[in-house]
């Protein structure tokens, strides 16, 4: 069992109070999904309320540390050294379309460095928790990335562009340059999630191309707490600038680094 920091208490008291509300709006959402209009509008309130109340949580637990939110965008703080990164609702789709696939994403950043991490699915109660140095969690037990080094073993989970983004041909080709070499690709539409279940070892690897700060940041704690890698997929860039991701044990991370180096954009 883990020893729960000071620090966590007040990351995981805030994700589970706002995913109290998550979880209500989504028993409504379940309703609401059959009307010809939608749950849109209902969906974009809930997500504000879950920033609400996740920046009203932190800011009490720890005065005057700094925000990057997916919805208010930046919050300076009197705290120069520490920044949380924040999606209140990441796998909008999911919760819009009534699957129990979603999460609320929050990591720290202490002098630009990630040091800890909890992305929770209200829908489950499966509540991910990392601290640098500390190890990475799913509820008590200790996560650890898959071990495989068999690419043909390998389920490797992925995001694809949707309307209003670019880059469809591209995921095309690299779907193609991976899909014949693994055991199966999934697309389950939470970043935040697809990280978790590669550090918890359900995925064995993970890649997406433009995701944003807040889609990543706790997964990435996540991953390295668990003994795996994430990074930028060229292995070069600063993956929180570009959001090209890709993560898992060594051997897998290589192998998608690899494979999808030999894509053209
Ligand atoms: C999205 C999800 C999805 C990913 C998208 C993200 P949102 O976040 O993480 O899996 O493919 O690129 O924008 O909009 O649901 O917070
Ligand atoms: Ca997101
Ligand atoms: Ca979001």
């Amino acid at each position: 069992m883990s020893t729960v920091s000071a620090l966590m208490q007040v990351m995981t008291g805030a994700v589970r109070k706002a995913g109290r509300k998550l979880a209500r709006d989504f028993n409504e959402v379940e309703h609401l999904q059959v009307s010809r209009k939608g749950p849109a509008d209902f969906v974009t309130a809930a997500d504000l309320k879950s920033e609400e109340v996740l920046f009203a949580e932190l800011s009490k637990g720890r005065p005057g540390y700094g925000f990057l939110m997916e919805e208010r965008g930046v919050v300076e703080g009197t705290d120069r050294s520490h920044r949380w990164i924040v999606d209140p609702l990441d796998g909008t789709t999911n919760f819009t379309h009534a699957q129990p696939h979603f999460a609320i994403s929050v990591a720290l950043e202490r002098e630009g460095e990630l040091v800890a991490g909890v992305i929770y699915n209200p829908a489950t109660d499966d509540l991910f928790h990392a601290e640098k140095g500390r190890g990475a969690y799913l509820n008590d037990r200790r996560l650890r990335v898959a071990d495989r080094r068999n690419f043909q073993d390998c389920v490797i989970a992925t995001g694809l562009p949707f309307f209003g983004k670019t880059g469809h041909a591209r995921a095309l080709k690299e779907l193609h340059a991976i899909m014949p070499m693994c055991a199966g690709i999934r697309r389950y539409g939470a970043a935040s999630l697809d990280l978790a279940w590669t550090a918890a070892g359900r995925f064995d690897g993970f890649w997406e191309r433009g995701l944003k700060p807040w889609d990543i940041a706790a997964g990435m704690v996540m991953i390295r707490e668990a003994g795996g890698f994430a990074g930028a997929i060229d292995a070069t860039g600063d993956v929180m600038t570009t959001g090209d991701i890709a993560a898992g044990n060594e051997f897998v991370l290589g192998e998608l680094r690899e494979r999808l180096k030999k894509v053209s954009g």
